[in-house]
């Protein structure tokens, strides 16, 4: 049975740090926390805004992690200014994302279809420094298709429209999940390793994780959240458990 890597984005504990100005909590603090609990990577958005991780967050995780010998997913929008940064501290990964300022978190995923010129050139110099390239995609074929075609390796599938469905009830819940099973396999069928993320917890967890295609889950809102009723070694083995049941499960 393949394991799913389990990757942790410690983006809200900066956002709490930053609502009082202050230096506490550290999220180079809870990824320390989050690696000594079992997480296979660490995830953080350098936004352009700075909502949350700051540059200095950055250096200082891009440290840890590579003393740790784990691997650090940089998110990141398609912009000079990030590329830049992303260069310079040479992450094991950068998933590319849209941004817009005036959203409240990542809604959607890139159009690689739309901004194939301007994505594909960006793609070639990140691969070519050796940082692993993954497009934050809905679950598309057309957005997967142009994923392969900018030379990315890998796509994260977005999780938030099935799992906004689960959370309110919605009849729609498994059709989403049956597109999202369907871009899994076609992603894998081009040859892209599979993520999947945004809004996942421990009730829709199970069904992201049963598609054998995924190979990693990245996971933060909801387990900064819950950190705060159980910890956050708690509740990363919590979603661990549930991640590697529902995995052996499916494979069973
Ligand atoms: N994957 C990507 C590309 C994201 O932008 C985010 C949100 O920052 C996540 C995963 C994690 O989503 P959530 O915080 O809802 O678990």
């Amino acid at each position: 049975m393949n394991l799913l890597r389990f990757g942790v984005n410690i983006d809200h504990v900066a956002t709490i740090r930053n609502a009082r100005g202050a230096d506490y909590p550290d999220p180079v603090r809870a990824a320390e926390l989050a690696m000594a609990a079992g997480a296979d990577g660490i995830t953080a958005h350098l936004r352009e805004d700075r909502r949350h991780i700051s540059d200095t967050d950055i250096e200082a995780l891009a440290r840890v992690t590579r003393k740790r010998g784990i691997p650090l997913n940089f998110e990141m929008a398609v912009t000079p200014e990030m590329e830049a940064i992303c260069l310079s501290h040479l992450p094991h990964a950068a998933c590319l994302v849209p941004e817009r300022r005036e959203e409240v978190t990542t809604e959607g995923g890139l159009d690689v279809v739309g901004g194939h010129n301007r994505i594909a050139p960006a793609v070639k110099r990140f691969v070519d420094a050796g940082v692993r390239v993954s497009c934050f995609v809905d679950a598309d074929i057309a957005q997967i298709a142009a994923a392969k075609s900018v030379g990315a390796q890998v796509v994260e599938l977005t999780t938030g429209p099935y799992c906004d469905a689960v959370r309110e009830g919605s009849p729609e819940a498994p059709h989403l999940l049956r597109i999202l099973c369907a871009a899994a396999e076609e992603a894998d069928r081009l040859g892209l390793e599979v993520h999947a993320g945004h809004g996942i917890d421990y009730e829709t967890v199970g069904a992201i994780a049963a598609i054998p295609q995924v190979a990693e889950l990245n996971i933060g809102h909801f387990l900064i959240g819950e950190s705060i009723f159980v910890g956050l070694s708690s509740a990363i083995g919590r979603m661990r458990l549930l991640m590697n049941a529902a995995r052996a499960e499916a494979a069973a």
